[in-house]
């Protein structure tokens, strides 16, 4: 892919991102009309919203250059190999609850590999943007990973995805906080791996995750500097599995007390 191909698609990404997180923001005012729904376990919620805001980003980006789509809600059109990878709404249940901490994530790779990278927190003003090679930045400005600053006292979030057991996030959070980690939860995949990449927390953790959880947040942390686990490895964009994103002195502290993720 040119330079300018990639930044055409960047642009547009920016674009699509805000109108998108505009529209969710938008149907959260009138809750009644949220439609909450569970897809099978009652802390995996899907509201109306989620895929209206869908439905709203395939129709852009395939319509701009004829990219194909991977969605949380709608599934995958077509087979090309320039493909983005969405969640219209990361940290749904927060969504539901008006907790702001959700947010657009929109991924793009190219034959397997991520290389654009754009999430949209409206509730924190906050926007994210990625592209290989190009470094990362928050709101324009450039963003690093937290480095060996806080050494003896990290901070690691872990997440837990509510289609399966809890006794692998109960056994992480335990061996991580035994070996004095320091942990949190708070919900959003996508916005974790953001915080990995400015560096207030060192690192994100999870058992088992979706792409579109993650394809966005892989190129920001990795143009912050950081270092992510291979989720796609091969190629391959359509499995779930697990993910470790850090600040790089902490990865073999990590992969020691956690495993070395594979998908
Ligand atoms: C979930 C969130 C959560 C993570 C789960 C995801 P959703 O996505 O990112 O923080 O732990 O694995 O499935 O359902 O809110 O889009």
């Amino acid at each position: 892919m040119t330079t300018p191909q990639m930044r055409d698609r960047v642009g547009l990404a920016i674009d699509v991102a805000r109108e998108a997180a505009r529209l969710a923001s938008h149907m959260r005012a009138d809750f009644s009309a949220l439609g909450i729904e569970t897809k099978g376990d009652p802390r995996d919620v899907v509201t109306i919203a989620d895929r209206t805001v869908e439905e709203f980003i395939v129709s852009r980006l395939n319509a701009q250059f004829g990219d194909d789509v991977l969605g949380e809600e709608l599934g995958r059109t077509g087979t090309s190999e320039r493909l983005w990878i969405v969640d219209p709404i990361d940290g749904t249940y927060n969504y539901v609850h008006d907790n702001p901490r959700w947010c657009v994530s929109l991924g793009f790779v190219l034959a397997g590999e991520p290389i654009i990278g754009v999430i949209c927190s409206p509730a924190s003003g906050q926007l994210f943007v990625a592209s290989k090679g190009n470094g990362a930045t928050r709101n324009g400005a450039p963003i690093r990973v937290s480095g060996d600053r806080f050494g003896t006292q990290p901070l690691v979030e872990v997440g837990a995805s509510s289609t399966k057991p809890i006794t692998r996030y109960l056994e992480i959070v335990e061996r991580l906080m035994r070996s004095n980690i320091e942990t949190r939860r708070l919900g959003s995949g996508a916005l974790g791996l953001t915080q990995v990449a400015t560096g207030e927390t060192d690192g994100y953790v999870e058992d088992h995750i979706h792409p579109w959880d993650v394809a966005a947040g892989t190129v920001i942390v990795r143009e912050a500097g950081g270092h992510v686990s291979d989720f796609f490895a091969g190629g391959v964009v359509d499995r779930s599995g697990p993910i470790l994103a850090c600040t790089p002195s902490l990865r073999g502290r990590l992969e020691a007390l956690i495993g070395t993720p594979t998908t």
